[in-house]
């Protein structure tokens, strides 16, 4: 452990001091670290067919800068990361990266993002790697619409993998919808339906506006507050149940082994909880997905001379000004020039 940080890593009988907490109270004990921005879909809500420009290899973090920026935000006290993308199963050293994050002193959960489309030839080394959750987007359970929805062919793959990280033993698995309004809301039957036999986690999830304006003000968005009340309705026997932090309605169904959520991405109701600090693929810290800034991480990294002090201290200013809510954040001016700012999830890292 550095001396120099102000550890959050309990001593032998000590209650943990958390280091990063922010001007709200709020203790940020969650990193989401993408490790590529490449995709091998083209969801419409998310980037266009010919797919957005990409930092060159060499600005990607390494798996050497990832396991450092992971023992350092542990040492903070960060206990749970989430690799995200771009699709994180397109870096050839996933599996290590993942290895190196769970095996880190500190970190408890170690999960990952993904579109699943690589899920089934990986899952048993993730999770011999000590992956303890996976979240797998999945729009459409209908080939077609998802076809539509993503560009490409790939449900059954997508579902063999699903069956393959259950088969694992991967200990959480959580389905991400992005909900979209004629499409979603004729699935719900579907999407509940997964939640009956195995213990997973469906969650409808609200568009967001970072899509490179292709389907965002189109009429497509159907918000949590219409997503609850139609499922209530669909559903009387609904029990509220535990959630994380963004699953801000959480429910069960008597008999069913899993829940299904709710997501108010665009809403933003859940940033009272909000927990999360991000790490793009090019190395920049966001302390918020609305946020219009960055600090950036890379230059320390890759500064011989900087110590881990120098990363911890970039991490430490963003929890300082991390806004109270999205919508603060998103109305913050920005300092980053029109050219650098991420227009596409892909970039921002989920
Ligand atoms: P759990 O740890 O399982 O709750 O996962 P998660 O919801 O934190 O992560 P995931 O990558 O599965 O993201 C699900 C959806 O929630 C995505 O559409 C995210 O963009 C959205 N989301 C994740 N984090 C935030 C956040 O900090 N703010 C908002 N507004 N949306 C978020
Ligand atoms: N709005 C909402 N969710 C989105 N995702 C990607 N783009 C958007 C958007 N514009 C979702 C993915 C994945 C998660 C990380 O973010 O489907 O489940
Ligand atoms: Fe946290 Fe910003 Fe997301 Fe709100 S919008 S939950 S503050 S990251």
């Amino acid at each position: 452990m550095n001396p120099l940080l102000d550890s959050a890593l309990p001593a032998p009988g000590a209650a943990p001091r958390p280091a990063l907490v922010d001007r709200y109270g709020r203790v940020l004990d969650y990193l989401r670290i993408a490790v590529t921005e490449r995709c091998n879909l083209r969801c419409v809500y998310c980037m266009p067919e010919e797919g957005v420009e990409l930092p060159p290899d060499g600005a990607l973090l390494t798996a050497d800068e990832i396991a450092r920026i992971v023992r350092i935000a542990a040492e903070l006290g960060v206990r749970k990361v989430r690799l995200t993308g771009g699709e994180p199963l397109l870096r050839r050293d996933i599996v290590e990266i993942v290895e190196r994050v769970a095996s880190t002193p500190g970190i408890e959960e170690s999960h990952l993002t993904t579109n699943g489309l690589l899920l089934e030839s990986r899952a048993k080394a993730l999770t011999e790697a000590g992956l303890t959750g996976v979240n797998v987007s999945l729009d459409s359970l209908d080939a077609a619409t998802y076809r539509e929805l993503t560009r490409r062919d790939g449900l059954e793959v997508v579902l063999r993998g699903l069956r393959r990280a259950a088969e694992a033993g991967i200990s959480t698995i959580k389905v991400n919808a992005v909900a979209l309004a004629g499409i979603t809301d004729r699935e719900y039957a579907g999407f509940v339906d997964l939640t009956r036999d195995a213990d997973v986690t469906v969650r409808f999830i609200e568009l967001m506006p970072f899509d490179q304006h292709q389907i965002w003000g189109t009429g497509r968005f159907l918000s949590a507050a219409e997503m609850v009340a139609d499922l209530r309705a669909l559903y009387p026997g609904l029990r509220p149940a535990s959630g994380t932090s963004t699953e801000h309605f959480a429910f069960r169904l008597p008999g069913h082994k899993g829940r299904v959520a709710i997501i108010p991405a665009y809403t933003r109701d859940l940033c009272g909880s909000c927990s999360r600090l991000r790490v793009t693929a090019d190395g920049k810290v966001r302390n918020c997905l609305y946020a219009n800034d960055e600090l950036d991480l890379s230059a320390p990294l890759r500064n011989n001379a900087a110590a881990d002090e120098d990363i911890a201290a970039v991490f430490r200013l963003a929890t300082d000004r991390k806004a109270k809510d999205g919508w603060h954040a998103q109305r913050r001016p920005s300092k980053t020039p029109v050219q650098f700012v991420r227009a596409s999830m892909t970039q921002i890292g989920g």
